[in-house]
């Protein structure tokens, strides 16, 4: 199958293009570049570097290839940096969407995978999260994220679009290689943050408020391994092949982590002591967020198989202490 893997140089994004082209998959990869690594996309794929928010560029990729379905992963993803600049946001995930959905259309491509978050849900209602749940989102990513999930919709009824939106809760871990990994700038994501004060590069890590209502009263994340999210992506295509149909599910292991418990697990992995202090809560942190998967397990047939965090720290570990600056030479 022809793929074009938008956001395809970034964090999840590059995983699956790896995921693809180890399936035997053509990978087309378009990316501006601005978050995302061009040392992070596979050899085999070929490199478009231009914005989905510029027509001529998305034509010319579709002129220049024939492409069978699209993975949509470019987006902005800092929760903190959404509330205080929406409009970047907005004008990056949804109308950098709606850009795409028109080329889609022009070039006769209709089916879609999305990348979706956990934010589209807000405060849950009640734990496990199932795709039925009510969304409330309380930043302007998720709402992005959930806006563009609703155009989605309307595409699909309007012009026959098949899609698949895949809600990730707390992506992460590394490629087993250890050749490719997480690289943001600024990090603002726990494990990568706590391997940096292993590495020597923080003094230490905040834990971000420890009266919350859980277990040692720190928030509770579901973390998937970046590896099992590219293998949903790559069940999503198929079924998009095999049925036809749009659908969205959650992306989870199905158990919760606290921080406190990732922090003591990276110990373990690492070897080090981890200095962790505690500091004031994080705004918008909700307490606890907990995936139910089994919709994907059972339409997808998708099982995670990264699913120890132990497996998920030690992945990221390998790529973290053999590219202490990330990307950077
Ligand atoms: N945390 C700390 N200290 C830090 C960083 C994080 O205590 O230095 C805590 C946070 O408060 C949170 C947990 O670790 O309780 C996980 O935080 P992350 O920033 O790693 O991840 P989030 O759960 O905030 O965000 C993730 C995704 C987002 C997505 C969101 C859905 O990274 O893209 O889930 O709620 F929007």
């Amino acid at each position: 199958m022809n793929v074009l893997v938008c956001g395809g140089a970034g964090y999840i994004g590059s995983h699956t293009v790896y995921e693809l082209i180890e399936r035997g998959h053509n990978v087309v990869v378009a990316d501006n570049l601005v978050k995302g690594h061009r040392e992070a996309v596979h050899s085999a794929a070929k490199f478009y570097e231009g914005d989905l928010r510029d027509a001529l560029f998305l034509d010319k990729v579709f002129k220049e290839n024939k492409i069978d379905a699209v993975i949509d992963f470019a987006a902005f993803s800092l929760v903190g940096e959404s509330v205080t600049r929406p409009l970047k946001y907005f004008d990056n995930n949804v109308y950098g969407t709606i850009r795409l959905l028109e080329a889609m259309n022009r070039a006769g491509v209709k089916k879609i995978v999305f990348s979706s978050t956990a934010a589209t849900y807000g405060e849950p209602e009640s734990i496990p999260i199932v795709e039925s749940d009510s969304t409330v989102p309380t930043n302007p990513y998720g709402e992005s994220k959930l806006t563009v999930e609703k155009i989605l919709k309307w595409s699909d009824n309007a012009y026959g679009i098949k899609y698949v939106a895949l809600r990730y809760f707390n992506a992460a871990g590394a490629h087993i290689s250890g050749e490719i990994g997480e690289d943001h700038d600024p990090e603002s994501h726990l494990i990568p943050i706590i391997l940096q004060v292993a590495l020597g590069k923080r003094k230490q890590i905040a834990v971000f408020g420890d009266d919350y209502p859980t277990p040692d009263g720190t928030c509770v994340r579901d973390y998937i391994h970046v590896t099992d999210l590219a293998d949903a992506h790559i069940k999503a295509i198929e079924k998009l092949f095999a049925d036809n149909t749009s659908a969205v599910y959650n992306l989870g292991n199905g158990k919760g982590f606290s921080v406190k418990e990732v922090i003591e697990e990276a110990r373990k992995v690492t070897g080090n002591d981890i200095k962790a202090v505690t500091e004031g809560r994080r705004p918008g942190d909700p307490s606890t967020l907990i995936a139910s998967s089994e919709k994907a397990v059972k339409e997808l047939g998708w099982q995670p198989r990264f699913n120890t965090l132990s497996q998920i720290i030690e992945t990221a570990w390998k790529w973290h202490s053999s590219h202490p600056d990330g990307y950077k030479k």
